[in-house]
């Protein structure tokens, strides 16, 4: 008997730029998208250790309360250097006020005198109300430099150079960045694989 495909993903977010961004990468597939806000489900705390545990745990968590097949993903800079800070804690290192200016500020202070190679990741994990799971993983590679240039986008890319490239993640128009980056990457290995679900 011939599997039939999954029609509706609840995607286990309360960021509405996020959730814009990933419901363009499903444009060309037939699949309905549930913001978790829209039920009124709240994101689960993270507190896993590895971008893999914490979307799984957004992902398990949203689903277990909808019993529909729901996406989770969590995603970062990790900057060798500095022992892939700020990782898993990228958000937290806007404060409360999610103030990316400082942030970046940070990074750059810590940076003195140190490599400025760095990379993204974007792990995206499903999870089915039958507890099957799968879990996939995008990184981009690039370099960091000051002062932060560019408009577009969000957190760090002002200051990400990805290999291969002039410009900041910041200075790209989106339509460019989505086609390279760690999400886009994370998600083209998810539809691949989307017969699994
Ligand atoms: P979370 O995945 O919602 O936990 O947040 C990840 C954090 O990592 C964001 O708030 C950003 O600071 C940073 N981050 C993740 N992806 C990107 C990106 O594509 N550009 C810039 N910053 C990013």
């Amino acid at each position: 008997m011939k599997k039939k495909l999954i029609n509706k993903i609840v995607i286990a977010s309360n960021n509405k730029d996020k959730v814009q961004e990933i419901k363009r990468y499903f444009n060309k597939i037939n699949i309905e998208l549930i913001p978790s806000y829209k039920l009124s489900i709240p994101e689960p705390k993270e507190t896993e250790k590895t971008f893999k545990g914490n979307a799984f745990l957004k992902a398990s968590y949203t689903a277990k309360l909808t019993n529909l097949t729901s996406l989770g993903d969590d995603s970062g800079l990790v900057i060798p250097s500095l022992n892939g800070k700020p990782g898993i804690f990228s958000a937290r290192w806007g404060g409360p006020k999610k103030d990316f200016n400082l942030a970046m500020k940070k990074v750059n202070k810590k940076l003195k005198g140190k490599s400025k190679f760095a990379w993204f990741v974007c792990s995206i994990a499903i999870v089915s109300p039958n507890n099957m799971s799968k879990i996939f993983e995008g990184r981009i590679y690039g370099n960091l430099t000051w002062p932060p240039k560019g408009e577009h986008g969000f957190g760090y890319d002002p200051i990400f150079i990805p290999l291969g490239y002039e410009k900041t993640f910041g200075e790209m128009k989106k339509e460019i960045k989505e086609k390279i980056s760690h999400r886009s990457i994370a998600f083209n290995q998810f539809f691949k694989n989307i017969n699994l679900f």
